[in-house]
């Protein structure tokens, strides 16, 4: 029966999906679970730690989506159907940014007394965050399916920008590519401010890496050509005026 069809005695206060939880809300979403895995007031160094814990837990979460829509953007693109990466893509970039604002919170910490919870973070480190390494690994996939596309489509670069009206689906994935690069070196440059103002821009990391090299790694792109056509482009239109 379908849920518009339901009697009027139906008790929608009872649950009705799998599991032991009291509500639907909680068994589909699995709160249960969700909210055990910080630790603990008995378990904290620092009562911070929950707010250290939340803010990395839910970035995960952010680019778990992110890299997911990312690496089904590449499907779709090698199945020609850019409108629908388009798409995709947009969120994925949305994700970055929802992880660049949650920064923030960190700033809301004592740097005296992160001390104290940087003790007990072990060897870890922000180099082994699946979330970000599953976008680092997506983002070389998506300029292989992108240049394929518009190899495929006879044009270059230049071309596409120049006659990107003619082009529209292209036209906007490469801007969609120049927007989540823009997006990760946002994160970049806003992650390594907020590591400078807590723990410094002199020291090393809990996995040995000089914060120094934090700074420099904000200058990186993923998609350097999309860059450098910008140049072309200045070029281009100052030969032809
Ligand atoms: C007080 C807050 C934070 C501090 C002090 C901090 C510090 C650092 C440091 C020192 C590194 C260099 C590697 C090492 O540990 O030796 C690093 C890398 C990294 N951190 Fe953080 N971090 C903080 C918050 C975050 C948050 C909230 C995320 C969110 C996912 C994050 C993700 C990363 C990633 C992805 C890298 C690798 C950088 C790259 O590949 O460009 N960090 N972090």
């Amino acid at each position: 029966m379908a849920a518009h069809e339901a009697p009027e005695t139906e008790d929608f206060s009872q649950p009705i999906l799998e599991g032991g939880a009291a509500s639907d809300y909680e068994r589909y979403l699995n709160t249960d679970g969700l909210l055990a895995l910080q630790k603990t007031a008995d378990e904290w160094v620092h009562r911070d730690e929950l707010l250290f814990q939340v803010t990395h837990q839910a970035s995960e979460l952010w680019l778990k989506l992110s890299s997911s829509d990312a690496a089904e953007a590449v499907r779709l693109i090698e199945e020609g159907d850019l409108s629908g990466a388009h798409r995709l893509l947009r969120r994925s970039a949305l994700c970055i940014r929802f992880v660049i604002a949650q920064l923030e919170m960190l700033e809301h910490m004592s740097p005296w007394e992160y001390q104290e919870i940087r003790k007990v973070l072990g060897h870890g480190s922000g180099f082994d965050s699946p979330g970000w390494n599953g976008l680092r690994h997506a983002f070389p996939r998506l300029g292989q399916a992108f240049h394929a596309a518009r190899r495929a489509a006879g044009l270059s670069l230049a071309e596409l920008y120049v006659q990107g009206r003619e082009h529209e689906h292209l036209y906007q994935l490469a801007e969609a590519l120049i927007e989540l690069d823009e997006q990760a070196q946002h994160w970049r440059l806003r992650h390594y401010q907020v590591v400078a103002r807590v723990i410094g821009d002199k020291v090393v990391g809990t996995q040995g890496t000089p914060v120094e090299l934090l700074g420099r790694l904000v200058a990186k792109t993923s998609f350097p050509e999309l860059w450098e056509v910008r140049n072309e482009l200045t070029a281009l239109s100052k030969e032809s005026s």
